[in-house]
């Protein structure tokens, strides 16, 4: 059985050095950062590494971020950083954001899955940092979820699923994102997401004066297609049961246009905004929020898209929300939630 300490509400983190502990002799620590759950080892340690690997069920092509808790660790484990990459730390760390940087031989290939790239970020949740300050290393860490499933923003959503393959639980209460950070590779100069996140393009434009979107983030990837970030290709977020995205800029359509789907079937399940709910005589409904606080919305999707199969039913149809903000964010995590059966009218 794993230890486990709950440490919500305090701002004593001393107890955080057995954790620290463990990750420093290659255990694994479930812990909280402010986007959603990680699962953590020593990013030096291969050995450590591939336990995370096994742990989650994924795929050994798809690398793994550091995480560090100052920049110190950058110069340790990446080299020849840009000015423009520079400015980029300096701007949104600590916080919701990655970035790809050469790598140094430091970095085990286990964790980079063999690129010369590695993912680097600074969390800004208090608990993150205190961790890798007592580790004393970067630490490697996914969201915490097996391969595929919606990623923990609470530690009760995945006990059931990481209970007895970690060393040590941190329970530190919901994540306050709610979505995995932002992930920034800059490209000739040019800073290119290729993960949409709380850190926006529209942030980045107002820092750099440039910004690209992966043509990827919002459209469906051929089996064979080279990606820039290995993590694109794979089927993510899903819940079991089929599910079906509809937006539409006139809210007015997007209803009509799910009431009318929504009676095609026998058990339909409705994720909608909180002013919307009413419209829909369906048997279940679960509100993600309200319309215009995508903040909310984005903070409590992977909560509900866990929710559904306990309804079982034979369609779950969500409401999109505007690609503005943190709504692409929320929008690329609801395409892949729904194996790209998008209607957009
Ligand atoms: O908010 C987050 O980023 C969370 C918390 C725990 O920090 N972590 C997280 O990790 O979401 P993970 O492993 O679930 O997603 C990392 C993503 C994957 O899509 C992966 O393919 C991409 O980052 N990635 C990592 N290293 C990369 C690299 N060197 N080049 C391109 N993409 C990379
Ligand atoms: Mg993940």
């Amino acid at each position: 059985m794993e230890k486990y300490i709950y440490l919500k509400n305090t701002t004593d983190y001393s107890k955080l050095k057995v954790a620290g502990e463990i990750i420093k002799q290659g255990g694994l620590v479930l812990f909280p950062t402010e986007t959603v759950y990680g699962l953590g080892a020593n990013g030096l340690d291969e050995d450590a590494v591939k336990k995370i690997y096994i742990a989650k069920g994924r795929k050994q092509d798809n690398p793994l971020i550091l995480h560090v808790s100052n920049f110190d660790m950058v110069s340790k484990i990446a080299k020849d950083i840009s000015d423009i990459e520079y400015t980029l730390m300096k701007t949104f760390w600590p916080g919701p954001f990655t970035i790809i940087l050469n790598r140094t031989k430091i970095v085990p290939d286990i964790v980079t899955a063999g690129l010369d790239t590695v993912g680097v970020r600074m969390p800004s949740g208090e608990i993150a940092r205190a961790l890798i300050s007592y580790a004393e290393v970067p630490i490697a860490a996914p969201s915490a979820n097996i391969s595929g499933r919606p990623s923990g923003t609470n530690v009760s959503d995945i006990f059931e699923e990481l209970s007895g393959k970690v060393d040590y639980i941190v329970d530190g209460g919901e994540c306050e994102v709610g979505l995995e950070s932002t992930v920034v590779r800059v490209v000739d100069g040019v800073p290119t997401i290729l993960r949409p996140g709380k850190i926006s393009p529209e942030d980045i434009q107002k820092v750099i004066g440039v910004v690209k979107i992966d043509e990827h983030i919002l459209k469906n990837i051929e089996p064979d297609e080279k990606v820039l970030s290995p993590g694109m290709k794979y089927r993510h977020y899903a819940p079991k049961s089929q599910c079906l995205l509809i937006y539409s800029e006139d809210n007015e359509k997007m209803v009509k246009k799910i009431q009318e789907i929504s009676k095609e079937y026998t058990n339909p399940l409705v994720i909608s905004c909180i002013e919307n709910a009413k419209y829909y005589e369906v048997n279940h409904k679960i509100i993600y929020g309200a319309k215009e606080n995508l903040n909310e919305i984005a903070q409590n999707i992977f909560k509900d898209l866990r929710k559904v199969d306990s309804f079982h039913p034979d369609i779950v149809i969500i409401e999109g929300v505007k690609n503005q903000g943190i709504g692409l964010a929320i929008m690329n995590r609801l395409i892949r939630a729904c194996e790209y059966h998008y209607i957009k009218i």
